[in-house]
C-alpha cells in the first residue's frame, strides 16, 4: 500500500521517478505527489488522483533537476486529499518525507511536537516524520556529526513506533536521498552514476536487474555514486546486491488493454515456470535443491499450518484437501489477520507455510514471525523474490509467476497452486519409504496443465457474450463442494474486487440451511460440477436453485453432457485428475469477472479502494 520510488544521478530525475511511480500505481492511486530538488531548492507538487494527476501542475519544473522521490497513496490516516498526500515537510519546507505504512504512536508525537510550535498541514500519521527530523537536526549538527540528516533520521526513527519504508530529501544534503524500512518494503536498484529506490522490484527492471533489498531498521544515504547502508543504532552494514531476473516486459501490458486480461493469459506460461525444474527426469517432484531439510525433520511434522490472506488464502483452502488426501496429516488453514490474536498453538513438529504473492502482506508477515518464535517451521511459498517473507521464512518455495501488476491476482493464484502441489508431492516422496501412489499420475496430469489451461482459455469468447447478461444483476452466488468450494471462494472474491457485485462463495450442501432464501428469479448462481465423486451431489443443488428461479451458469467437464442440460449457461472446461481441476475451472471464473467489470467500465487494474501489496494491519 503506498508507492515510493525516487532517482538520485545524472540524468533528469522528476521524469524517471514519475515513469517509475507509474509502474506502482497498484499499490495505491487516492494521491499522489513528489519533492525535487533543483536550482531553485526543494519543491514538493501534490494532488489528488491518480499520478496523471499530476501532469498539468509539474509543468516547467523538474529542469536540471538530479534528485526526486515521489508517491502515490492509499489513505490510512486522513481522507484523500491534497493536503493529506505525500511528500510531507517540516516547519522550514526543507526537509520532505515520503512514507508507506502506519506510525502508530503519532498522535503522541503530534502532540509533543505541536507543544514544540511545529505547525502541521495534514490529519496523517506521516506528518510527525519530517518534524522530528527538522528537530533532531539541530541537535545533530551541534553534535558535529559527519553526516547530520542520517543522524537525525534514525534518532527519529528511534521514537517511532509502527511500520514504515521512508525516503527523505532535505536542502540540506542535495546531492543524496535517505531511505529506511521496518515491516514496509523498500529496495534500492544499482545504476552506473545513478541509484533508484522503489517499493517494488517491477519498478526498477526498466533500469535495472542488481538490487539491494532494504531490512528492517536499516537507514541508506544513497548519493549517485554510493550507497551507505546503517543500523538503527548506527552500526555500519554491507549487503550484497541480488540479480533479478524477470524479463522487463513481463511488468508492461504487452498490447493488452489491462495487466489482468494479459496476467489470465499468462498462465500456460507461468504455470509451466512454477514446475520447471523441480520435476526430475524419472517424473518426480524434486525440491531439496530448494528447500532443505534432513528427512527425519520433514517425517518429524506432525501438522501443518497454512496462513495467507485474500486470494492467497483460497489457495491455500485447495491445498488443505490436497495435503490432506495426499498427506493423511492434520492441515490447518488460517487467515493471517486472525492467526496471530488467537494464540495458535505451535511447536517444532508443525510446519507453518505462508502464501503470499507480494511476500510483503503484513498480516501473512506477522504470522511468520510468530510461527517462528514459536519454534516452528517456516516455508514460504511466495512470488518476489528477496521479498519480507522470503527472507525471514526459514525455507522459500518461489512461485516464479513474473510481476504482478493487476491488483486482483489470477496469475500468481494458479502459481500458488502449483507451488503448493509440488510441495505435497515433494512431502509425501520424503516422508515415506518408495513412492506414494497418487504421485505417478499427479505428477504426470501436472505436466499437461499448460496445455489445459490454454485450452481452458478457449473460453474467453462465450464467458464475454455471457457476461453481457449479468451486468445488472446485484448479486452473485457461487457454489461448489470440495474443492470445487475452494475455486468458488475465489471466483466470488474476483467479482466483488473488480466488478463491484457481490458475490458469495457458498459450499453447495450450506445453500439449504439459509442462503437459498436470498434466491429469486433470474439470481445469477455460478455451479461449480467438476469433481467426479461430488458431481451427483451438486446436480441436486443445482436442481434446488433452478426451482427457486435461479439462472444457473455451470462450470462442468468438457464431457459432462447430463449437467450441462439442466442449467441457463454452460462453460466446458478440459478434463485432468479431480485434485487438479482448481488450476484448469478458476480460469472461467477469472475471465467472468474481466468480462462484466468491463462491460461495466470499471477501472479493473486498479478497483477502488483496494491496493496490491497490503502492508498495514
Ligand atoms: C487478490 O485478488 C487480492 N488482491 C488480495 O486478496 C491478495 O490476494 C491478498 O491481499 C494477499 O496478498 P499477497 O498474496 O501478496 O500476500
Amino acid at each position: 500500500m503506498c508507492g515510493i520510488t525516487g532517482y538520485v544521478g545524472a540524468r533528469q530525475a522528476l521524469p524517471l521517478a514519475l515513469d517509475q511511480l507509474r509502474k506502482l500505481e497498484y499499490r495505491g492511486y487516492d494521491s499522489a505527489g513528489v519533492a525535487l530538488l533543483d536550482a531553485a531548492g526543494l519543491q514538493v507538487v501534490k494532488s489528488v488522483g491518480k499520478i496523471a494527476s499530476l501532469d498539468p501542475l509539474l509543468d516547467g519544473h523538474g529542469n536540471g533537476c538530479l534528485l526526486a522521490i515521489a508517491h502515490t497513496r492509499w489513505a490510512t490516516h486522513g481522507r484523500p486529499s491534497t493536503d493529506n498526500a505525500h511528500p510531507h515537510t517540516d516547519c522550514s519546507g526543507q526537509i520532505a518525507v515520503v512514507h508507506n505504512g502506519i506510525i502508530e504512536n503519532y498522535l503522541a508525537l503530534r502532540e509533543r511536537l505541536e507543544a514544540a510550535g511545529h505547525t502541521f498541514r495534514s490529519e496523517t500519521d506521516t506528518e510527525v516524520l519530517p518534524h522530528l527530523i527538522e528537530e533532531h537536526l539541530q541537535a545533530a549538527e551541534g553534535a558535529g556529526e559527519a553526516d547530520p540528516l542520517a543522524a537525525a533520521l534514525r534518532a527519529t526513527l528511534r521514537e517511532v513506533r509502527g511500520s514504515f519504508a521512508i525516503a527523505v530529501v532535505s536542502a540540506h544534503t542535495p546531492d543524496r536521498l535517505y531511505v529506511a524500512r521496518r515491516d514496509s518494503p523498500l529496495v534500492i536498484g544499482l545504476g552506473a552514476g545513478e541509484h533508484f529506490i522503489a517499493s517494488d522490484i517491477p519498478a526498477l527492471l526498466a533500469h535495472t536487474r542488481d538490487v539491494l533489498v532494504l531490512e528492517d531498521d536499516d537507514i541508506g544515504a544513497v548519493s549517485p555514486t554510493s550507497v551507505t547502508l546503517h543500523k538503527l543504532d548506527g552500526t555500519p552494514v554491507q549487503r550484497a546486491p541480488l540479480r533479478i531476473t524477470w524479463d522487463a516486459a513481463a511488468a508492461e501490458k504487452g498490447g493488452y488493454d489491462h495487466y489482468m486480461l494479459k496476467e489470465i493469459r499468462e498462465q500456460p506460461a507461468t504455470i509451466r515456470d512454477t514446475m520447471r525444474g523441480r520435476v526430475t527426469p524419472e517424473g518426480r517432484v524434486d525440491l531439496s535443491g530448494e528447500v532443505s531439510l534432513p528427512a527425519e525433520k520433514w517425517r518429524a511434522f506432525n501438522r501443518i499450518t497454512l496462513v495467507a490472506c485474500g486470494t492467497a488464502y483460497y489457495a491455500g483452502y485447495a491445498a488443505r484437501y490436497f495435503f490432506e488426501r495426499l498427506l493423511r496429516l492434520p492441515v490447518e488453514l488460517e487467515i493471517a489477520s486472525e492467526f496471530r490474536y488467537r494464540d495458535p498453538i505451535l511447536d517444532e513438529h508443525t510446519l507453518v507455510v505462508p502464501i503470499s504473492q507480494s511476500g510483503e502482506t503484513a498480516d501473512t508477515l506477522a504470522a511468520v514471525r510468530l510461527a517462528r518464535r514459536q519454534g516452528a517451521t517456516v516455508l514460504g511459498i511466495v512470488n518476489v523474490v528477496g521479498s519480507s517473507i522470503a527472507r525471514e521464512a526459514d525455507q522459500v518455495l518461489h512461485t516464479w509467476a513474473g510481476p504482478e501488476i493487476c491488483v486482483a491476482s489470477t496469475k500468481a493464484y494458479t502459481s500458488q497452486l502449483i507451488a503448493l502441489y509440488l510441495l505435497g508431492l515433494h512431502l509425501a516422496g520424503v516422508r515415506q519409504e518408495g513412492t506414494h501412489p497418487l504421485a505417478e499420475p499427479l505428477v504426470g496430469a501436472m505436466q499437461a496443465l499448460p496445455a489445459l489451461v490454454e485450452q481452458a482459455l478457449d473460453n474467453d469468447r462465450v464467458v464475454q457474450e455471457m457476461a453481457h447478461n449479468f451486468t445488472r444483476s446485484p448479486d452473485f452466488f457461487v457454489l461448489g463442494r470440495g474443492l470445487d468450494y475452494a475455486v468458488a471462494l475465489e471466483g466470488a472474491l474476483k467479482l466483488k474486487e473488480i466488478s463491484y457485485i457481490h458475490g458469495e462463495a457458498l459450499a453447495a450442501g450450506e445453500m439449504k440451511h439459509g442462503p437459498l432464501a436470498l434466491v429469486s428469479e433470474g439470481t445469477p448462481v455460478i455451479c461449480l460440477a467438476t469433481q467426479d465423486d461430488l458431481r451427483e451431489k451438486m446436480l441436486s443443488n443445482i436442481k434446488e436453485v433452478k426451482a427457486r428461479g435461479a439462472t444457473a451458469i455451470a462450470v462442468v467437464k468438457e464431457d459432462d453432457t447430463e449437467t450441462a442440460r439442466i442449467v441457463d449457461y454452460v462453460v466446458r472446461v478440459p478434463r485432468t485428475l479431480d485434485e487438479l481441476m482448481p488450476v484448469v475451472a478458476v480460469v472461467p471464473l477469472q475471465l467472468l469477472a474481466y468480462y462484466v467489470a468491463r462491460d461495466l467500465g470499471r477501472e479493473i487494474d486498479q478497483p477502488r479502494n483496494l491496493a496490491k501489496s497490503v502492508t498495514v494491519e
